[in-house]
């Protein structure tokens, strides 16, 4: 049996544990504490956002952001249909009902310019979801979701140092959610955050996040008791893990560079087969910076995916495919309806294969051979 090389490994620096001994000897360990703090500084720093808050997963953040827009039964709210299940979960659980459009066939994010077909007098938010960290055309976007009144909600959650003309993803709509769960660039394990970019909502954001109380203006001294002002979830995880992200996050600089080294070695060994039409490979517009954060390769088929993924299993070498498209899901057709058709969200459903991609990777060239035999077999 060939060495096995797995298709994710959580990042690790080492610094982790003394982060963590130090919030433990601290005796505080709940949320709120030294790290969450200086998580929420970080990012703060790196976005430029009015205001960031350390969830326990960027599910959180966008269940937060359904509760801030009082989203509502009957209200709508547009996304793309090639994505995780949690970007129409947090609103489908308020009520909403989603609206699925197809997404480009270059960048494979939402396409801005079937929101004009999908938006209704109930369309209340627009989910633009910077698919493999890389950002949405995010002025058609916002000139749209102007025009009509409409909350753009960023799902930032592959894009933690991704930028869009400059501008980090996840600063740029009226909220950005980021994840931190172990499959992304920066990781504690289960973890997001909220970038609240429009300040009238950061003081109802913190009531949310703290259990529908008024606990956060508690420990900043201006309530001298705090208690239950409105509706609100458990959305703050511990301080330990803040402390396994600290190091990280001082970090995100070094490890994106690092993914991106190895993003481009895929790229540049993978050229010559795009140029024969075997794949297709990402496409990054020259406006967007993007953290390297999947590298994937597009089939002709179905088919010859299939046969590709088998053959690098039988070298050991772990290699999968996302998403099943929403619009076709369970809860996709409970929960929502599609405007228009969903040709490149099923097209790509079918052919899309990811390459493991992680920090400290260090058997690229393995996976590159592999990929490249199969190919000039095609
Ligand atoms: C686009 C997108 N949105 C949301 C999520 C959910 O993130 P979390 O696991 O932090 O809740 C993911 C996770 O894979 C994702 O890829």
């Amino acid at each position: 049996m060939p060495e096995s090389i797995n298709f994710n490994e959580a990042p690790f620096l080492g610094s982790e544990f003394e982060h963590i001994k130090d919030a433990i000897d601290s005796k505080h360990i709940s949320g709120g504490g030294k790290y969450t703090k200086l998580c929420n500084g970080i990012l703060e720093n790196i976005t430029g956002t009015k205001k960031a808050l350390f969830t326990h997963s960027c599910t959180a953040a966008l269940e937060m952001s359904a509760l801030l827009l009082n989203i509502e039964p009957g209200d709508e709210v547009i996304l793309p249909s090639y994505t995780f299940s949690s970007t129409a979960s947090a609103f489908a659980l308020r009520g909403a009902k989603l609206v699925f459009i197809d997404i480009k066939n270059d960048t494979l994010n939402l396409d801005e310019n079937l929101l004009g077909q999908a938006i209704t007098k109930k369309t209340k938010a627009i989910i633009p979801v910077h698919y493999a960290g890389v950002s949405c055309e995010m002025d058609g976007i916002l000139d749209i979701a102007n025009k009509y009144k409409i909350a753009v909600i960023e799902d930032a959650a592959q894009a933690v140092g991704s930028y869009y003309r400059e501008k980090a993803c996840g600063s740029i709509g009226d909220f950005g959610c980021y994840s931190f769960h172990e499959t992304k660039n920066i990781s504690c394990g289960e973890g997001g955050a909220l970038l609240i970019n429009n300040e009238r909502c950061i003081e109802q954001a913190e009531i949310i996040l703290e259990k529908g109380t008024d606990r956060s203006k508690f420990f900043r001294g201006q309530v001298d008791k705090y208690t239950w002002v409105d509706l609100g979830s458990s959305y703050l995880p511990s301080d330990m893990l803040a402390a396994y992200l600290y190091p990280q996050l001082q970090n995100v600089e070094h490890i994106n560079k690092q993914r991106t080294e190895l993003w481009n070695n895929y790229h540049k060994s993978f050229e010559e087969f795009e140029n024969r039409e075997i794949v297709k490979r990402p496409f990054v517009p020259a406006h967007c910076r993007h953290n390297a954060h999947l590298y994937y390769l597009r089939f002709n088929s179905l088919e010859i995916r299939s046969k590709f993924i088998e053959f690098m299993n039988s070298k050991g070498i772990m290699c999968i495919f996302h998403y099943v498209p929403l619009h076709s899901s369970i809860a996709g057709k409970k929960y929502g309806k599609t405007a228009g058709s969903m040709k490149n969200t099923d097209l790509v459903s079918d052919t899309l294969v990811r390459l493991p991609l992680f920090y400290g990777m260090d058997s690229q060239n393995k996976i590159i051979d592999c990929t490249g035999s199969f190919l000039s077999s095609l």
